[in-house]
């Protein structure tokens, strides 16, 4: 097949496209001359496959349902009576060429021109060889994923945070001090995945690499903190208690120590999983919202694959902080209060480390972390009215009432 013919090269054709044109003609031709008309669908036309290898004709007829008989039929009997012109032949042209190139409109955007079985939509973290057959590459393929945005003041921390996690998981490191050639020490090393991107925040590597598409082979995925303990931690016994209460985005709950953390996430002595809390006197206006249920914090959340789904989407380039994000999770799973919680069965401890806060700039007589942490709530203020506004406009533009949309819960914890 010829290269694929854009509509705006058609105005004038050259002496070659009419070679073409005449060609294609000649065969249409050809074949309608030899078959009776109405009745006629154009799979059971029997093309010879040496001519057209790769053409599908389910795929044209069902594109040009409806539509290529009769107009075939028009154009033929306008070609035919001799009482066309070069404005009029052009459109039947058209029709013929766009039966014999590929346009699928259920491809993924951009790839309408591709058979759809060589498509490969999706991808995975998974590391291959450079030799051998394909198909036996992979020994195992993890079905879950984590990551850790790690420096290298973390090293201990991180390797004893990775043994923790089985052959069952990929292990992604986002680098934000460029050092990434210091953790060849360890074995697991060799079967992690290294990025490395200065000074950069654990959304905003998760915003450039893990779109849902690129992640799509892991039932779970972590994004976590590199501050965390994990000796009271088993990531296989974690998922079978995520799975069985049914939660798409949860959090290990933490160990109370001088940290200040929210009710929601502190762990319980007394149940595997708690959905729900009482918080200060006044902060949950709806026992349904955050922080008083359907919330866990950023510091290490986890997501199923569908849930991960929407929350990348959620994630703007440029608040990379992720302040605001845990009290909008629930935006994306439905019912919120139950596809959200805190597993009590693994907790963690936070170790409260304010590793990025030295990575910030020191400015006009103050230390780099207050900087750092004035653009957190900086940001949260920002998404909070993002995210307002962006459902007030859809909201009106569906033609409902929006006044009551902000919440008291968020009003107050704002203030
Ligand atoms: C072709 O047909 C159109 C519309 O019928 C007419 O306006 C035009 O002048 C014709 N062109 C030629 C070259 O005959
Ligand atoms: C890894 O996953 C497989 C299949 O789910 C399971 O049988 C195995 O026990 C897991 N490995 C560990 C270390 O838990």
């Amino acid at each position: 097949m010829g290269a694929p013919i854009r509509s705006g090269n058609i105005g004038r054709p050259t002496e070659t496209m009419r070679l073409i044109i005449s060609t294609f003609v000649g065969v249409v031709v050809g074949f309608f001359l030899g078959i009776s008309f109405p009745t006629i669908t154009l799979t059971k036309i029997n093309l010879p496959s040496s001519i057209f290898p790769s053409i599908d004709l389910t795929y044209i007829e069902d594109k040009y349902s409806g539509l290529s008989t009769q107009a075939l039929l028009n154009a033929w009997t306008t070609l035919k009576s001799g009482s066309y012109n070069d404005t009029k032949v052009y459109p039947l042209l058209l029709l013929l060429f766009s039966l014999f190139i590929i346009w699928i409109p259920t491809n993924p955007r951009g790839a309408e021109r591709l058979p759809p079985d060589i498509i490969e939509s999706q991808s995975d973290f998974y590391l291959r060889r450079l030799w051998g057959i394909p198909s036996e590459d992979l020994t195992i393929k993890p079905k879950y994923l984590v990551t850790f945005t790690v420096g290298i003041n973390q090293k201990k921390n991180i390797d004893k945070a990775v043994r923790k996690f089985s052959e069952n998981f990929t292990i992604l490191l986002f680098h934000y001090d460029g050092r990434t050639s210091e953790w060849e020490e360890f074995e697991w090393s060799k079967r992690a995945i290294h990025m490395s991107a200065r000074k950069q925040t654990k959304w905003w590597y998760a915003k450039r690499f893990l779109h849902p598409d690129i992640v799509a082979a892991y039932d779970y995925i972590f994004i976590w903190d590199e501050d965390l303990g994990l000796d009271n931690f088993n990531a296989e016994k974690y998922i079978k208690l995520a799975r069985k209460h049914g939660l798409e985005i949860s959090q290990p709950g933490l160990q109370q120590n001088s940290e200040l953390t929210w009710e929601m996430t502190k762990k319980r002595d007394d149940s595997e999983v708690h959905k729900k809390t009482k918080e200060r006197n006044g902060w949950c206006g709806d026992p349904h919202l955050p922080p008083c249920a359907a919330f866990v914090e950023i510091m290490a959340p986890v997501f199923s694959r569908d849930a991960w789904r929407c929350v990348w989407y959620m994630i703007q380039n440029d608040l990379v902080h992720g302040w605001g994000l845990d009290f909008a999770l629930r935006k994306c799973v439905e019912p919120a209060h139950e596809k959200i919680g805190v597993i009590d069965g693994q907790w963690i401890v936070h170790q409260g480390v304010p590793t990025l806060g030295s990575q910030g700039k020191a400015d006009a007589g103050r230390s780099p972390w207050q900087g750092v942490r004035e653009r957190c709530n900086r940001e949260w203020a920002i998404f909070q009215d993002r995210l307002k506004n962006a459902e007030k406009t859809y909201l009106e533009a569906a033609g409902i009432d929006a006044s009551s949309l902000e919440s008291d819960n968020q009003k107050r914890i704002r203030e």
